[in-house]
């Protein structure tokens, strides 16, 4: 999820686009780069780190003021390390065109073997080199740049949102995209290209929002947008944007925590790029492939990944039959755990610094054990001090309260799980067949759902705002949904609350309940709905009041019925965990409360 922008127009290039970086910084960070095209030609200047980092090399390299055409990127690395080399903007073979590239090339790897038969060479590691030779590679027998990025893209497969310029055309600036975002500024003799509107908001306010398949072709006094494959020119809209910048940052929405929420569905569609494959119904992981299947599954974490955790058990061990133990990182690390030969740890953590969860895995590695690490940040400690590293590439979280990053985290347990299945042979096709085409389909589905969640989850959590204390109830893999919607609601709205397993109700806590103690279950139309059904009717028994997230046609009598949609096997996760999200929200910001800085809590617990 990296910040990209390109500026054709009338000012000295370079500052507006590190300006614009400045805007867009929030979108990742872990270097930067900028591209110029000049009367000498075409001049790159990228840093590793923050933009400041950028800033002192700029300063160091002369007069950049004569360049008008430039285009920048601040990068949230997902291939390779985030070094220099690998940093954005990336140059072809003839020192003449130069690309910025947001999103990932699934079949990079081809291409790459396939350019450099032909005697192409590569610098970096990035899946983004590939596609800019690749494009060069087209130019080569044409003349129109547009064209020769138009049959590039033909043979691409994976998302992007890309600019670029030649040397050999000052002043023009070309982009495309699929599934990641790019959108156009419309200045007076100037012109603008970006992934977020905040990167030119000081210059423009008029907006044209780029489609999948469309590529642009924009100097300080033209725009044009054209389909990707025929060229035929596309009729856009322009819209004007009424957002400061601070809520253009946040895309419109109230908080970043309400942003990343709606963001799921493009995390979950970014997490499975590469990684599902629709026409063979199969999963591929090849950061798994040297690793043997696991004789059994130690998770290790804290916190929203815990959760994670918890519900991943479930599919490790019915899928792929490992058995599989879930352990909070700040226990597991003082209690002397077993660990035998054929074990794996998997150490799930966002921010890949977690003091706990680092120390759990060093544990491990001590005794012989191997690591795999499953986390958001590349280059973290969890990733460099992993046998094996996934990412879930859901981009930066900025919102404390974590939730796009257990969406993604959910994904990647139920493809690994899907993995080690058709590994051991322990999952049938048909199985392997309705997973693989419902989490194909589940952005969309989610997409959907999304603005009727919310409503919903307004109107209820007025209703119960002024509760002193929350049960949450669930069963199976809804037990460690139900601890994650608990602990999403106190952490934001301060208000107690607990997860619980629905059928230990009667050995205890039933006896806090009355009517001023609710209840909020996950009823969902599965195996176990019978059985939660009772121990909701046993709760109502008591005077309780019960908010259930359920589906349509299901026999259940209580106060407030939150209908989700339908969605196959562990798949309803996905409806599940937004809903507690948005009610966890909404009755947090109902409340006034500070909902992406919550008192007390900080993002990464870096100490322990
Ligand atoms: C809750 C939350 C925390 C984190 C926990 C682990 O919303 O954000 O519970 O999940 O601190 O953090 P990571 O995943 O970065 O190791």
């Amino acid at each position: 999820m990296c910040g990209i922008i390109g500026y054709a127009g009338h000012r000295p290039a370079v500052p507006v686009c590190i300006e614009g970086l400045r805007r867009l910084e929030y979108r990742g960070y872990d270097s930067a780069g900028v591209a110029f095209v000049e009367a000498g030609g075409l001049r790159i200047i990228k840093q590793k780190g923050k933009i400041a980092e950028l800033e002192k090399d700029i300063a160091a390299s002369g007069n950049v003021m004569q360049a008008m055409t430039g285009i920048a990127h601040t990068r949230w690395a997902t291939h390779g390390e985030p070094n220099q080399v690998n940093a954005h903007p990336h140059v072809d073979d003839s020192g003449k065109l130069a690309m910025v590239h947001n999103g990932i090339i699934e079949n990079f790897g081809s291409l790459r073997q396939m350019l450099q038969s032909e005697g192409h060479n590569f610098v970096s590691e990035t899946d983004t080199e590939v596609l800019l030779k690749l494009i060069s590679r087209e130019k080569n027998g044409e003349k129109s740049v547009s064209k020769a990025i138009s049959k590039a893209l033909q043979q691409a497969e994976g998302a992007y949102a890309i600019v670029l310029v030649d040397a050999d055309r000052p002043g023009e600036i070309w982009a495309a995209r699929k599934h990641s975002p790019l959108v156009m500024g419309l200045g007076t003799g100037e012109n603008f290209l970006a992934s977020d509107i905040p990167a030119f908001l000081p210059y423009t306010r008029e907006v044209v929002f780029i489609e999948d398949g469309e590529l642009v072709h924009i100097s300080a006094n033209s725009w044009k947008v054209m389909d990707a494959v025929t060229l035929e020119p596309v009729a856009k809209e322009v819209h004007t944007i009424t957002w400061d910048v601070q809520a253009a940052q946040k895309g419109g929405y109230k908080h970043f925590m309400l942003k990343e929420i709606f963001e799921q569905p493009r995390v979950i569609r970014d997490c499975l790029t590469g990684r599902l494959d629709t026409k063979e119904k199969c999963v591929r992981l090849p950061e798994l492939d040297t690793l043997e299947v696991p004789k059994r599954l130690v998770i290790v974490a804290c916190g929203t990944s815990y959760h994670a955790g918890l519900w991943g058990k479930y599919l490790f061990e019915t899928w792929a039959r490992i058995p599989c133990e879930v352990d909070i990182a700040s226990e597991f690390r003082y209690r002397d755990p077993i660990l035998c030969e054929g074990d794996l740890v998997l150490s799930i953590s966002q921010s890949g610094e977690t003091a706990d969860t680092l120390a759990g895995m060093r544990l491990a590695r001590e005794q012989g054990i191997p690591v795999l690490g499953l986390c958001n940040v590349v280059g973290s400690t969890v990733s460099r001090e992993s046998d094996a590293v996934l990412y879930t590439q859901a981009g930066p979280e900025i919102s404390v309260a974590s939730t796009k990053a257990m969406c993604s985290q959910l994904t990647m347990l139920m493809t690994m799980a899907l993995y080690w299945g058709q590994k051991s042979g322990s999952i049938n096709a048909q199985i392997m067949q309705q997973a693989v085409d419902g989490l194909h389909n589940l952005p969309e589905a989610l997409d959907d759902a999304l603005p009727a969640m919310r409503e919903t989850a307004r109107t209820i959590s007025r209703k119960y705002a002024d509760s002193r204390s929350f049960l949450y109830l669930g069963r199976g893999p809804n037990y460690p949904l139900s601890m994650e919607g608990a602990l999403k609601l106190k952490e934001i709205s301060y208000i107690h609350a607990e997860g619980y397993a629905a059928g230990e109700m009667k050995h205890g806590p039933i006896a806090l309940i009355d009517p001023h103690f609710p209840s909020f279950a996950i009823a969902l139309d599965d195996d176990l709905f019978p059985k939660v059904k009772s121990n909701l009717i046993e709760v109502q028994a008591r005077g309780g009041k019960i908010v259930a997230l359920t589906n349509s046609g299901l026999d259940l009598d209580v106060d407030d019925a939150w209908i989700l949609p339908r969605a196959w096997g562990p798949l309803s996760a996905f409806m599940i965990l937004p809903a507690l999200q948005l009610f966890a929200y909404e009755t947090a910001d109902y409340l006034g409360k500070d909902v992406d800085q919550p008192r007390n809590l900080a993002k990464s617990v870096t100490v322990e």
